[in-house]
């Protein structure tokens, strides 16, 4: 069921062992990012591997609306024919991102340096989370912008007509605002410059230089300084996405805590941006392994087997992580509540200003489920209940936030009692064979009455 759409209550029984491969669907960050580098270049981008998610598909149909032709072939590829950088045109209907933080801040500084004006709007969730974070720095290239309270969509956005490159530090850790500052760079003559003091994911300054585009990357006192000059002609690529680590966390965490279980994720990046879950679960004493690592595409990358781990222990997660498994704090404090100890995790004030607010998302939660669960305004702690087990037998809403809802349906195939969730339909946004997935390893997943 579309996020869009009537909720689909879910439950979550007590699974068999997971057994079995797990082929998760493609990157989300860096299927949005091919549509909308390929819809900026000069000809045809090739894209196997795109995410067919909800999020991305109000991405693909935003590019059509700005001028580029984009096509889903009958064997599952995509081709992008870009109108160049400076060449998208005025849309004629309002641009709905649906659920997406990524679509819509990213397609903002796309647009930020066209001469025209766009209208942007989501979903309940979209709509209430801050855009100002965007807007601002974009309004230093030349940008007007009008949004409801607080910079929130609906908001119209009126494009500089002569815009001017810009030196911006983030204020906050997030590859979304640093990538709509480089994205809007890419259409103003001279070199836009951003600096980040905590790197956050890298795939925009990484795809910008595969498509042709002059970007260095220094790490220097101050932070990451990205330098873009502006006004490229992109090259088309053929460009094949990799599987993606934010949604490989779901059968590897599901894996670590029903018992008997032994799953396979083949093909995850490991970019370091990314991959700092899998880092705290082996901390944890997760029986996590990397098999066949490898270079694909630049990246490093490696089959991820995960076990069974009856043996985890909490740990305090370092804030400096943050930003490297920003997605994964949810599923994290659900293998958290099966681990023996306190699980503390500072430094993730982000979270609040998620698809929910996804520190007290998963808090109700858990403490529905039986799990202690303390919080203060950018920190969490689980105590986890080891060998005694998660009670379970909840219900817990999901908030539009497929995060949300894929985490506790993990957690009910280990807890002692079902855990149900109030709408399973936003997991369309990033997984949409979530249930097919889990339910091939050997989850019980229902529709819930
Ligand atoms: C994303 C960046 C992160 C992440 C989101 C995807 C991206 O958001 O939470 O799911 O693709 O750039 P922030 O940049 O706001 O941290």
């Amino acid at each position: 069921m579309s996020s869009h759409g009537t909720p689909t209550p879910m439950i979550s029984r007590k699974a068999e062992p997971l057994k079995g491969v797990a082929e998760v669907p493609g990157d989300k960050s860096i299927s949005h990012r091919s549509l909308i580098l390929g819809a900026m270049a000069v000809g045809e981008t090739q894209i196997t591997g795109l995410l067919e998610g909800e999020d991305v598909l109000d991405t693909a149909k935003a590019m059509r609306a700005l001028g580029a032709e984009v096509v889903r072939h009958g064997d599952g590829a995509w081709s992008v024919h870009g109108v160049g950088v400076g060449g998208f045109g005025e849309p004629d209907d309002v641009i709905d991102c649906g659920n997406s933080g990524t679509g819509v801040r990213l397609i903002m500084g796309a647009v930020a340096t066209h001469p025209f004006a766009v209208t942007f709007t989501g979903d309940a969730s979209l709509r209430s989370r801050p855009m100002g974070r965007v807007t601002e720095p974009l309004s230093l290239f030349g940008t007007t912008s009008f949004g409801r309270a607080g910079g929130r969509l609906p908001l119209t956005m009126v494009g500089a007509e002569s815009p001017v490159p810009v030196r911006y530090t983030t204020p906050v850790p997030s590859a979304q605002v640093k990538s709509a500052v480089l994205l809007a760079g890419l259409n103003a003559p001279g070199v836009t410059v951003v600096t980040e003091k905590e790197a956050t994911r890298d795939h925009t300054e990484r795809m910008l230089a595969g498509f042709g585009a002059e970007v260095t990357v220094e790490d220097t006192a101050e932070g990451r300084v990205i330098s873009l000059v502006g006004q490229p002609e992109l090259k088309p690529q053929v460009i094949a996405v990799p599987r993606d680590p934010s949604s490989a966390a779901f059968p590897v965490c599901a894996a670590l805590i029903v018992p008997g279980s032994d799953v396979l994720v083949p093909g995850i990046g490991l970019n370091p941006t990314r991959a700092g879950l899998f880092t705290t679960l082996r901390e944890m004493g997760a029986d996590l392994t990397y098999e066949n690592e490898r270079e694909e595409g630049g990246e490093p990358v490696a089959d991820l087997r995960a076990r069974f781990s009856p043996d985890m222990k909490g740990i305090e997660v370092p804030a400096e992580r943050a930003a490297s498994m920003i997605d994964e704090y949810p599923v994290l404090s659900v293998v958290a509540s099966f681990a023996e100890g306190i699980t503390r995790c500072p430094g993730v004030k982000e979270l609040r200003v998620k698809e929910s607010d996804r520190i007290d998302a998963m808090a109700v939660g858990l403490r529905a489920c039986g799990v202690e669960v303390d919080e203060g305004e950018d920190w969490f702690s689980v105590k986890g209940l080891g060998p005694e087990g998660v009670p379970g037998g909840a219900r817990a809403e999901a908030r539009l936030d497929h995060r949300i809802a894929m985490s506790f349906l993990i957690c009910g195939m280990a807890a002692k009692q079902p855990v149900e969730v109030d709408d399973a339909g936003p997991i369309a946004t990033s997984f949409p064979i979530f249930m097919d997935l889990m339910g091939g390893l050997g989850a019980k997943l229902e529709t819930a009455g």
